[in-house]
């Protein structure tokens, strides 16, 4: 397969549609990932048929796996994997399930998309959207900031395994 491609998500919005319109126009199919099937609906309309949309949540492993076995069976294999999909909210109180629930989205729905793919394309790269929150934490945000500053560390440190896992697989 000589198209380069490349799996977003997050692109109903923001950064995220932003690449995605960037990219298309530099040739690249896109696959688009986001819960909101209307957005991703109308930009597959004006964007074409180099834009294929998914519907996944990223915070459930579940439409992770099931969103990657699609690709998979449909030979879609991403060289670039742009995991840009995230959340955060004022917190004006402090609750753990403000933590689990950013973490599902902001920090397992990075590291489970890379599970599914890192054996099955050892030369893509994962590209990941951390914050300056991560180095300077704001108030109010404690689940956002830590979520951020936990995706930082945990590529300082894959992108070291990461290589070993390309360099072990290569001829
Ligand atoms: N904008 C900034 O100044 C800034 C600064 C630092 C870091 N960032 C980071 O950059 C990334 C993009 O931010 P943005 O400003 O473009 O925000 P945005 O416009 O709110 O976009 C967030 C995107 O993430 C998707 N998303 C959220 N939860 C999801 C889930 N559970 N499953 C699947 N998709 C989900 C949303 O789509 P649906 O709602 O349709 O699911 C949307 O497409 C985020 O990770 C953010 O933390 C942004």
């Amino acid at each position: 397969m000589d198209r380069k491609t490349c799996l977003i998500t997050g692109a109903s919005s923001g950064i995220g549609e932003s690449l995605a319109r960037l990219l298309i126009k530099d040739r690249w199919f896109v696959v688009g990932i986001a819960r909101r099937t209307e957005k991703l609906e109308k930009l597959k309309e004006e964007l074409g048929s180099n834009f294929l949309p998914i519907t996944c949540d990223v915070s459930k492993s579940e439409n992770i796996k099931n969103s990657s076995d699609f690709l998979k069976k449909q030979n879609i294999i991403p060289n670039l994997f742009f995991l840009n999909a995230g959340c955060g909210e004022i917190e004006d109180k402090f609750h753990t399930n403000i933590h689990r629930k950013t973490f599902e989205t902001n920090y397992f729905g990075v590291i489970n998309r890379i599970e599914e793919w890192i054996h099955h394309n050892s030369l893509a790269t994962f590209a990941v959207i951390s914050s300056l929150v991560a180095m300077h934490a704001t108030p109010h945000a404690s689940a956002y900031c830590a979520s951020k500053a936990a995706l930082k560390s945990c590529f300082q440190s894959l992108k070291s395994n990461i290589l070993t896992v390309a360099q072990s697989l290569s001829p």
